[in-house]
């Protein structure tokens, strides 16, 4: 039985396989539509989420299973004191696939060693989010037609955001791929990934401050909002969240073929004038994060594909 903690669970020929298997339900999604009958997903979210959660649970209805779960661990036995490992024995019993995210670095790991089906990190603290990087990693090989050979440009809350940590762990392992990271001073990139990622494979970046002085150079730009929750007061949150707005003038900086994506929520980072750029592909990114977790979900529960 497989789980899916990192994104480095998967090599890079069974994440092609993957996104080959997305692309085909894509194509065809009435071929897959009764492969998960009587298959149920349960979304244990003890964190707030709309677009994992509820992409989880389309995947799912989509491929023709069935869903249960929470949504928060107000309403889940949590609030009890129930540990995550009582809470996925439970689990195990009721459902074949679950899908967890939670505040704290590390739960979904916990689940998945006292657990009998795999088990999903939908996102864990500021540390990482492998589902988000899937779909990251086929909408850019969706739209660029492979992945390797660019300058991807990383904007916003790089200490906090786990998106930005996955995306950069599973990049480094794609031809020549240089980072540019965009960041305030204060929410620079953690050394956990900076030191033990970057510099250990010898990949090639530049940290800068400014976003126009990046943004020339870019084939990619990845923008990420300031995480408001994991800030320890209010009044440092406050000096950061406006510290980058990517509007409709500074896309002129920007080469045509650069796209930007988001994984969502957008708060200010990304001035709505822009979303009518042909180079904004943070909504198609939604879709194909829809996609990628219907290959997953058929993948870790190693079902028969229709002929
Ligand atoms: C991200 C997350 O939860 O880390 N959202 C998402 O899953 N699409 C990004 C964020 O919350 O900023």
């Amino acid at each position: 039985m497989r789980h899916l903690m990192s994104p480095l669970d998967f090599s890079v020929e069974e994440l092609e396989n993957m996104m080959d298997l997305a692309a085909e339900i894509e194509k065809d999604p009435d071929r897959f539509a009764h492969i998960c009958d009587r298959k149920k997903l349960a979304t244990l979210f003890y964190e707030p989420s709309t677009r994992t959660r509820l992409s989880f649970e389309t995947a799912m209805l989509n491929l023709g299973g069935q869903i249960i779960g929470f949504s928060s661990a107000d309403s889940s036995s949590a609030a009890k004191g129930e540990s995550v490992a009582d809470t996925i024995r439970v689990i195990s019993i009721f459902a074949d696939i679950a899908a967890m995210r939670h505040p704290k670095e590390g739960a979904p790991l916990v689940a998945s060693l006292h657990s009998e089906i795999p088990v999903i990190n939908a996102g864990d603290g500021g540390h990482q989010h492998p589902t988000q990087t899937l779909t990251d990693l086929h909408t850019i090989r969706s739209l660029k037609g492979s992945i390797g050979n660019m300058t991807i440009g990383l904007c916003g809350d790089l200490k906090f955001g786990r998106t930005v940590h996955s995306l950069i762990t599973a990049l480094i392992r794609y031809p020549n791929i240089k980072f540019i990271l965009i960041s305030p001073e204060e929410l620079r990139l953690p050394s956990y990934i900076k030191d033990d990622v970057l510099i250990r494979n010898n990949i090639e970046f530049e940290e800068v401050i400014r976003l126009e002085e990046a943004l020339p150079h870019l084939d990619l730009l990845y923008m990420t909002r300031v995480q408001r929750e994991r800030f320890f007061n209010e009044e440092d949150y406050i000096r950061m969240k406006d510290f980058y707005i990517l509007d409709r003038e500074k896309m002129k900086l920007a080469p045509e073929h650069m796209y930007v994506l988001h994984p969502l929520p957008r708060v200010n980072e990304i001035a709505v004038d822009v979303d009518k750029d042909p180079r904004a592909a943070y909504f198609k990114q939604v879709e194909y994060g829809m996609y990628i977790r219907e290959a997953l979900i058929l993948t870790l529960l190693d079902m028969k594909l229709p002929d």
